[in-house]
């Protein structure tokens, strides 16, 4: 497997600077981990340390990250609220970062400017793992979106997937879109017409060849989809509390809007879910929002163990 693509001391910080190869290469490390016994896949990083600097909060993208060092052997020191670091002094994100080159091995890092995790990666000779800037990108979560899709469906490519909720701030939207580029699918884009995907996003889908259209309603695509991926309006982006009102709860998804569904659709979220997905969804065949989040771990070390050579 993998031929010239060689990812040891590589930053991953946006999923546009992967090429379809790379995607694939990574996703089918990240099966190959799932299938290794356990001994060897316990001790791939053994006596790496990993840093967890989360500046933003993080429930699945930290807890996801720490449990793959941790079970392949490795270590992981950092922080979940950057007010009990020297940030809360005043320390800058460059010097944060020079100090910390030298504690580890590779860094994961969430931010909430956009940049910051490119400002960061400039910053070492270290990998930096981005774990979402902003509203900007959040590679590792396309990448476990994609090794998701691929298994509820047994492929990628020529799917119908719909994206429905808060398109104009949503990272994950915005790198799922342009990986899913590579694979020539047919994709919806459901939103209020405040929360469309923005404009820079569609000119590039568009200069890439991908069919798309714009819906404001559920109805109008989630029959025909394979994958409707729903997205939580998020409160924290707005710049106008009002408008976050407006919108908050525009998009839920109801066990009676299943019902003419295709047979094997399923439905993703990257989680949390506030009001968007109802719980009787969850015990409907359709419901596959847990499995994804699960999926973090094989695909997270994936990328560890890439960008720490363990793997080639
Ligand atoms: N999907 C995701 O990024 O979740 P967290 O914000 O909990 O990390």
């Amino acid at each position: 497997m993998g031929g010239k693509i060689n990812f040891r001391g590589r930053s991953i910080i946006s999923i546009n600077n992967l090429s379809k190869e790379e995607i694939i290469y990574i996703l089918e490390t990240a099966k190959k981990i799932e299938a290794m016994p356990f001994k060897k896949k316990s001790e791939l990083l053994k006596g790496k340390v990993m840093a967890s600097l989360f500046f933003e909060p993080s429930t699945r993208t930290r807890l996801s990250f720490n449990s793959a060092m941790t079970r392949l052997g490795g270590r992981v020191i950092g922080f979940s609220d950057p007010m009990t670091s020297s940030f809360a002094k005043g320390e800058t994100l460059y010097d944060t970062i020079k100090m910390v080159e030298n504690y580890v091995d590779v860094i994961a890092i969430r931010h909430p400017i956009e940049g910051a995790a490119r400002l960061a990666s400039e910053a070492t000779e270290k990998p930096v793992v981005n774990g979402g800037d902003g509203a900007n990108q959040h590679p590792t979560q396309t990448l476990l979106d994609l090794y998701t899709i691929k298994k509820a469906q047994g492929k990628i490519s020529g799917l119908k997937i719909a994206m429905c909720g808060d398109l104009k701030y949503g990272r994950t939207v915005h790198s799922l879109a342009i990986a899913l580029s590579h694979f020539n699918c047919r994709l919806y884009f459901i939103s209020p017409e405040s929360l469309k995907m923005p404009a820079y996003y569609l000119a590039e889908l568009s200069k890439r060849g991908v069919m798309f259209s714009e819906h404001e309603k559920i109805e109008e695509v989630i029959d025909e989809v394979d994958i409707f991926y729903s997205t939580r309006i998020q409160k924290e982006r707005f710049p106008d509390h009002a408008e976050y009102e407006k919108v908050k709860d525009v998009y839920i998804l109801t066990k009676e809007m299943l019902n003419k569904v295709k047979k094997n659709m399923r439905i993703m979220h990257p989680l949390p879910r506030v009001n968007e997905i109802t719980l009787s969804v969850d015990s409907t065949p359709h419901a596959y929002y847990f499995q994804q989040s699960a999926n973090g771990i094989p695909v997270r070390q994936a990328v560890l163990s890439l960008v720490l050579g363990a793997l080639k």
